[in-house]
């Protein structure tokens, strides 16, 4: 029997546009039939440039959404997530959306009640989930080889690797470096904890090399923060302490690890100095446990996966769930969870004081 041809569309033609193209032409039995970007001849310039020879351009979303279409990926600046996303589900379409969700906590819970609403899949981008590496640190933490999990503290940060275009305006990213980079630190540590419930956050954000022109050519136009950190309270006595940073003056801002009852996990920075989760922001996996009455320390070997097979994976395994009528890889009800930390986060910031994490209604449990 032979299957059924899936056509996808794609939202927004900018850099990681290329990457989802590439990733479904891998796919057998994938079209990518339409792409759409309000800036005309955009489209059309990525569908020539990667060859998407049945792919029809459109510089209309609402266009794109009117043709035979099974799911589309969401590659638009942040500020545009949510209504994006609404206009596609309500089109019935399954949904990927690039990372982060949304802008704002609201947004993001909207978004997950309309995918329920259809009865249509919400997933989000987030490639790490695919190494191999970060797979690994997961069934570790889970596999209760540390015992209770009582803190985690999230290194790395880019030593320099300040964004321009759009990922640096409040009205298109929403946030910076948190935004951006953080949110990868955020899902790998909460997917390894099996999301427990935030609780407080008391944060600081700041902006100091992003807007110093020395350091950042479009330092005239930045506003949003290069740099956040956050202590945050989770329920069963568990705390986090999360870093980020766009720019610093140092190499890192350390390793990655979970303490707990019985043992430890270190992931070293790596090559680019930024545990995004990928594999070349990780130096090395480190377990530390007693044997014997004495402290041991074991180098666990890092995975030899390519680099760029997490993201044809997370492509790939959108497929899958669209054919296979499966839950969304990387459910978007998830993906709020950190949300209401990001949210918590900016408010504290802005506020200089410690803050409470609002949970949606829509994940009590
Ligand atoms: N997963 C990853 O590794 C990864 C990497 C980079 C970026 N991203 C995410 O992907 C998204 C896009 O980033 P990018 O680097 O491709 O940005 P980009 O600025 O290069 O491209 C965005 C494109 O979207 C178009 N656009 C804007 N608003 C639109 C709308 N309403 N309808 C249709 N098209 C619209 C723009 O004209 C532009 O061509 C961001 O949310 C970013 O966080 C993810």
């Amino acid at each position: 029997m032979t299957e059924q041809v899936i056509r996808i569309g794609i939202i927004g033609s900018g850099g990681i546009a290329r990457m989802h193209a590439r990733a479904y032409k891998r796919i057998p039995g994938v079209v990518v039939a339409a792409v759409a970007d309000i800036v005309p001849g955009r489209a059309q310039a990525l569908i020539d440039e990667e060859g998407l020879a049945e792919a029809a351009a459109f510089d209309n979303t609402r266009k794109l959404l009117e043709q035979e279409l099974h799911g589309v990926s969401i590659c638009t600046p942040n500020v545009s997530h949510h209504e994006q996303a609404l206009l596609s589900l309500e089109a019935g379409k399954h949904v990927l959306v690039e990372k982060p969700l949304s802008v704002t906590l609201d947004e993001g819970i909207e978004m997950v009640e309309t995918a329920e609403r259809m009865g249509k899949m919400l997933s989000v981008g987030f490639q790490p989930r695919y190494d191999d590496n970060i797979k690994l640190v997961r069934e570790i933490v889970q596999s209760g080889q540390l015992g209770g999990v009582y803190y985690a503290e999230l290194g790395g940060g880019r030593p320099r690797g300040i964004p321009g275009g759009t990922f640096i305006r409040r009205d298109i990213a929403g946030s910076g470096a948190i935004a951006d980079i953080g949110c990868y630190s955020l899902d790998m540590a909460l997917y390894a904890l099996n999301h427990p419930r935030p609780l407080t956050v008391s944060a600081f954000s700041g902006n100091r090399l992003g807007t110093n022109p020395a350091i950042c050519p479009e330092a005239d136009r930045f506003d949003v923060e290069d740099f956040g950190v956050a202590f945050i309270r989770f329920e069963n006595d568990m705390v986090m302490t999360f870093k980020t940073s766009w720019a610093m003056h140092l190499d890192s801002m350390g390793s990655t690890f979970f303490l707990g009852s019985e043992g430890g996990l270190k992931l070293g920075s790596g090559r680019t100095g930024a545990w995004g989760g990928s594999f070349d922001c990780l130096g090395d996996i480190r377990m530390y446990r007693d044997m014997m009455g004495r402290q041991t320390e074991t180098a666990i070997p890092l995975s030899g996966q390519p680099l760029d097979e997490p993201f044809f994976l997370k492509i790939s395994d959108f497929v899958r769930a669209i054919r296979d009528d499966a839950p969304a890889p990387v459910p978007a009800s998830e993906i709020l969870v950190q949300q209401t930390i990001i949210d918590a986060l900016l408010r504290s910031a802005a506020q200089k004081r410690e803050v409470d994490v609002e949970w949606p209604s829509i994940l009590r449990r």
